[in-house]
C-alpha cells in the first residue's frame, strides 16, 4: 500500500515538473514553426536574472539579438570585428537547443559613426557593405555552425529607407532604389552562406501586405532571380487592431510570390489577446508562416518603454493573457 501511495506520488511529481518545464516551443515542430523572442546579451550574462535565462530557455527555441548584431555593434571600427555580445546569445542559445534570427546586416539606422560620416563613394559602399556580410556571417557559419539558420538580410529598406545606402540605390524610385541594394546585399549574404534562409524584414505589411512597396520589391526580386527565400512581418502594434483575415491576406500574398513569410517582431500595446490570437492563428493557418517572434518577452525589458506592457510576461515573469492565447493557439493547431 505504501508503495502504491509513493509510486502514485513519486508520478505526480514526474508529470507536474514535467509540466511546468512545458514551454511555447514545445507545442510545434520547429520545422513547422519557430517559436522566439528578441534578447539582449547584457540581461542573459546577468547573474540576477536567472528568471530571464530560464523563461527563455524553457518558452522559445529561436532568439534574435536585440542589437548585438547591427552595424554598431558588429563593426564598431573599420574592419575591426566584435562579435563578443552577439557570441553571448550564440553560446545560450547553442546550450539550450535553440536557434538565431539573425538581424542584421543592412539597416539605415544604428550604423557607426565612421560609416555615416565617412562620405564614401557608391563603389566603396558596396564593397564595404560587401565585406561586412562576409565576415559576420562566415564568423557565425563557421564558429557556431547550425545555430544562425537565418538572417535578415536587409531592415525597413523600404518604410525607414536606406539612410547612407542610398547610394548604392542609382535611382530616385523607391522600389528600383530598394531593389539594386537589396540585390547586393542578397547576393553577398548567398555567397557567405549558402544554406541560410535570406529574408528582407519590414514594418507595416500586416493591414494590406499587397499593396505596400515591399511587396513591389519582393516581387522584382523573385523574377530576377535574386537569392531571397523569406519575408518578415515586423508587427509592432499599438491603437487600432489588425483582423486574422487582414493577417492572413497580406502572409498569403507574399507567400504566393514564392517566399516564406516571418512574424519577426511582434508586440502590441497593452498586448490584447485579440491581438496576439489574430496573428499567431493566421500565421498556423499559412503554410508557409514558418517563424513566430516576439520583439522581447517580458514587459521588464521592452524598447516601448515601462507603460506599454506589449509582451506575453509581465515584469515579474508571470504569464499574462496574452500568453495563454499563444499556448492555446499552437496546443491546438
Ligand atoms: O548600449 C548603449 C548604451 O551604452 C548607452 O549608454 C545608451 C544611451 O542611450 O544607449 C545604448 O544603446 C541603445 C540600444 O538600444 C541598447 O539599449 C541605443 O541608444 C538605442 O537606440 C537602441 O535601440 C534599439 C533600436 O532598435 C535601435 O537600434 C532598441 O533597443 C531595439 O529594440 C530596436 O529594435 C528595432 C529593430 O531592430 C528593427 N525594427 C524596429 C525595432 C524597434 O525599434
Amino acid at each position: 500500500m505504501l508503495g502504491r501511495i509513493l509510486f502514485g506520488l513519486t508520478l505526480l511529481f514526474f508529470t507536474a515538473s514535467l509540466f511546468a518545464s512545458t514551454g511555447l516551443r514545445d507545442y510545434q515542430s520547429p520545422n513547422r514553426l519557430a517559436v522566439g523572442a528578441a534578447a539582449r546579451s547584457s540581461i542573459i550574462s546577468n547573474s540576477s536574472e536567472s528568471l530571464y535565462r530560464t523563461t527563455l530557455a524553457r518558452e522559445y527555441n529561436m532568439i534574435t539579438p536585440e542589437n548585438e548584431l547591427k552595424w554598431k555593434a558588429t563593426e564598431p571600427a573599420q574592419n575591426k570585428f566584435n562579435f563578443s555580445s552577439a557570441d553571448v546569445i550564440a553560446t545560450f542559445a547553442l546550450k539550450n537547443g535553440m536557434k538565431i534570427r539573425g538581424h542584421n546586416l543592412l539597416w539605415g539606422l544604428s550604423n557607426p559613426t565612421w560609416l555615416t560620416q565617412g562620405q564614401y563613394s557608391a563603389t566603396q559602399l558596396q564593397s564595404i557593405m560587401e565585406n561586412h556580410i562576409s565576415k559576420v556571417m562566415t564568423h557565425y557559419r563557421t564558429q557556431f555552425p547550425g545555430i544562425v539558420t537565418t538572417w535578415d538580410v536587409v531592415n525597413e529598406l523600404i518604410n525607414a529607407g536606406p539612410g547612407i545606402w542610398t547610394p548604392l540605390g542609382k535611382s530616385t524610385d523607391k522600389v528600383t532604389q530598394a531593389f539594386n541594394i537589396a540585390s547586393i546585399a542578397l547576393k553577398a549574404a548567398r555567397a557567405a552562406d549558402p544554406s541560410a534562409k535570406l529574408c528582407i524584414n519590414e514594418y507595416s505589411l500586416e493591414r494590406n501586405g499587397s499593396a505596400t512597396n515591399t511587396y513591389k520589391l519582393v516581387s522584382r526580386l523573385k523574377k530576377a532571380g535574386i537569392p531571397l527565400d523569406c519575408v518578415g512581418f515586423q508587427g509592432h502594434l499599438s491603437t487600432g487592431s489588425v483582423t486574422k483575415s487582414q493577417w492572413i491576406a497580406s502572409l498569403t500574398a507574399f507567400a504566393k510570390l514564392g517566399v516564406e513569410v516571418h512574424i519577426t517582431e511582434f508586440d502590441a500595446t497593452n498586448a490584447p489577446p485579440a491581438q496576439y490570437s489574430n496573428a499567431i492563428n493566421a500565421c498556423l493557418s499559412v503554410p508557409q508562416c514558418k517563424a513566430f517572434i516576439t520583439w522581447g518577452f517580458t514587459d521588464k525589458y521592452t524598447w516601448r518603454g515601462t507603460a506599454a506592457h506589449p509582451l506575453p510576461f509581465d515584469e515579474k515573469y508571470n504569464k499574462k493573457p496574452a500568453y495563454d492565447t499563444l499556448k492555446n493557439a499552437l496546443a491546438t493547431n
